[in-house]
């Protein structure tokens, strides 16, 4: 199971904005909407644009080359919900925003 890795302080990502990390060799955005922080794989599977750098609206990153829109909280893409890209999970110690980039074994 992966650990959660420190990303960065709160209040680092403007509120309905993103940034992009690097945690255990992958590329991870973070989110900040609606007063919760969000993670996904920061590529975006069309053209490998950095999910990052989109503009978020109604809860939704853009991707800023051609607009394929992904729901932050659980990556699913909004013009087809069947597929998804990775969401991880987040967390707040004190002031550090962490990451952890390998979800835990599924419960039996
Ligand atoms: S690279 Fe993201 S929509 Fe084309």
């Amino acid at each position: 199971m992966g650990e959660f890795r420190t990303v960065a302080k709160v209040g680092s990502i403007p509120a309905g904005q993103g940034a992009t990390f690097v945690v255990d060799d992958r590329l991870v955005a973070v989110f900040y909407v609606d007063g919760a922080y969000h993670a996904i794989d920061d590529l975006c599977p069309h053209m490998g644009a950095s999910l990052g750098a989109g503009q978020v609206y109604e809860g939704a990153v853009v991707c800023p080359w051609h607009g394929w829109r992904f729901r932050v909280t659980d990556g699913t893409w909004c013009d087809n919900p069947r597929i998804k890209i990775a969401a991880f999970e987040v967390r707040v110690e004190g002031d550090e925003i962490q990451v952890r980039v390998n979800p835990p074994a599924a419960a039996t």
